[in-house]
């Protein structure tokens, strides 16, 4: 693990101070204090990554009663698993006597979790069975000693989790883009790889660079052989128009190129992000792979090819890219102050034969080689941005468009947080003053998820985050 100074004399008032002076410096990059403090990490943990919806799993990776996975995020671990119902939960791995992990083992299957340390033993729901020679306790109730829940939804084949009891509903903002994510029918499909880049720089580093796509022509060749999203969109408008017009005939899904984005500051509830468009490849292209050419049966209902990629977002740390044969789902987790773990999972139909059908090195070739060369400049990033020296350098208005609006959403919420109340955190966060304002025209924006997105927006970013 990398090693940083930080200050020892860091307060809640240098947080404040440092988050007045980002006001007075819009459209510029963030202060290194934002990635260096450990004040701003554990508020962050507390106030926002465990107040997010995030994703866990696929529920074919947990088919069977007793079926489970370890979600790791921060130093805590989170159990999911298939319960005697079939239904799956999640809950915390910390035993209700002094607190050992009760499972130690990233993924497998249980009757019960047997804590190590004086052996208390939970029900695979979490609840607790037998507590050892509490006979003696007449008061003990084990009722109210089960294993503690974590908020747990699953749309469409994908479990997400959130560790805050009143976490706002995900699958209402998710409902908005029901139909472009229906094509793939990723109920049925199947995990085909998964693979976890473990990078040593800052979570927020991670995602900033996921949400421009200002160094797709640097950074990503092969990616940008492809993607008409490494240019403005004064150069890929024609190509994306051109594929959009026929993209639901040829595909034959009404609506899979529906437009929706409520994200970060404009998410419904706090954590609940909400975002599809599809965008376009160049000519002669039609899916993401080392030649644009299948490496997979088509998804779910799509009848053809179209040239076009369903860009999706779902909550602040999740992402999927849904080529017509193929999807890639890309989540952060922070691990650490100077650790992310960026999670891909590449998705087929659950019919299709390894092999036989498609065959993984093909198929991953593409996003693993791009993801490798973003742990590079992430890396890099996370050397200079980690430098006493750094100062901050304005952002491009249309490459990092989407990237300001994670800003924005990161910045008011860590305010928020420091006068938290339950009720303050969602309510202060969607200041209707705070970011956006009516700009009476319509500007082409095109930010980006490694991938920009081209957004038609009768809005600007307003003066100020
Ligand atoms: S800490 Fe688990 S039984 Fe004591
Ligand atoms: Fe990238």
């Amino acid at each position: 693990m990398q090693t940083i100074a930080t200050s020892v004399d860091d307060s809640f008032q240098r947080m404040r101070d440092k988050l007045e002076a980002e006001k007075v410096r819009p459209h510029h990059a963030m202060d290194p204090y934002f990635y260096r403090s450990h004040l701003v990490h554990e508020q962050e943990l507390e106030h926002l990554i465990f107040k997010s919806w995030i994703y866990a799993l696929h529920v074919s990776e947990i088919p069977s009663v007793g079926d489970y996975q370890l979600i790791e995020i921060g130093e805590d671990s989170i159990i999911v698993a298939r319960t005697e119902t079939g239904e799956i939960a999640a809950m915390h791995n910390i035993c209700r006597h002094r607190g050992a992990r009760v499972c130690e083992a990233s993924s497998g299957n249980r009757k019960t979790y047997v804590c190590p340390y004086h052996g208390w033993v939970y029900n695979i729901d979490g609840s607790l069975k037998v507590a050892r020679e509490t006979h003696v306790m007449p008061d003990f109730d084990a009722s109210a000693h089960g294993l503690k829940p974590v908020k747990c939804v699953t749309y469409m084949g994908l479990v997400f989790i959130n560790c805050d009891p009143d976490a706002g509903d995900l699958v209402a903002s998710l409902n908005n883009i029901r139909e472009p994510l229906g094509a793939y029918d990723l109920e049925h499909a199947k995990v085909a790889h998964r693979q976890t880049y473990r990078v040593e720089a800052n979570w927020k580093l991670a995602i900033e660079n996921y949400l421009e796509c200002y160094h797709c022509a640097t950074s990503h060749r092969a990616y940008a052989r492809l993607h008409t999203l490494k240019d403005l969109e004064e150069q890929s408008a024609p190509v994306v128009a051109k594929m959009l017009e026929r993209a639901d005939e040829i595909t034959g899904v009404p609506g899979i190129s529906k437009e929706h984005t409520q994200i970060y500051l404009d998410a419904p509830s706090f954590g609940a992000c909400a975002h599809t468009m599809r965008y376009g490849l160049f000519d002669g292209f039609v899916t993401g792979s080392k030649d644009g050419q299948p490496v997979a049966p088509l998804m779910g209902n799509i009848k053809a090819y179209d040239g076009g990629v369903g860009d999706f977002q779902m909550g602040p740390l999740t992402f999927m890219l849904n080529y017509p044969d193929h999807c890639v789902l890309y989540r952060f987790i922070p691990r650490s102050r100077t650790e992310t773990e960026m999670e891909l999972v590449w998705f087929v139909r659950d019919d299709a034969k390894e092999g036989h059908d498609y065959e993984v090195d093909k198929l991953t070739w593409l996003w693993h080689h791009t993801t490798l060369e973003d742990e590079y400049i992430i890396t890099r990033n996370a050397a200079g941005v980690n430098s006493r020296f750094f100062e901050p350098g304005p952002y491009h208005p249309e490459f990092e468009f989407t990237l300001q609006q994670f800003v924005h959403w990161y910045l008011h919420s860590l305010e928020a947080s420091l006068d938290y109340t339950p009720t303050t955190l969602a309510a202060k966060t969607r200041r209707p003053e705070v970011a956006f304002s009516a700009a009476g025209r319509t500007i082409l924006l095109t930010p980006h998820g490694d991938m920009k997105r081209v957004l038609v927006l009768k809005r600007h970013i307003a003066i100020g985050r």
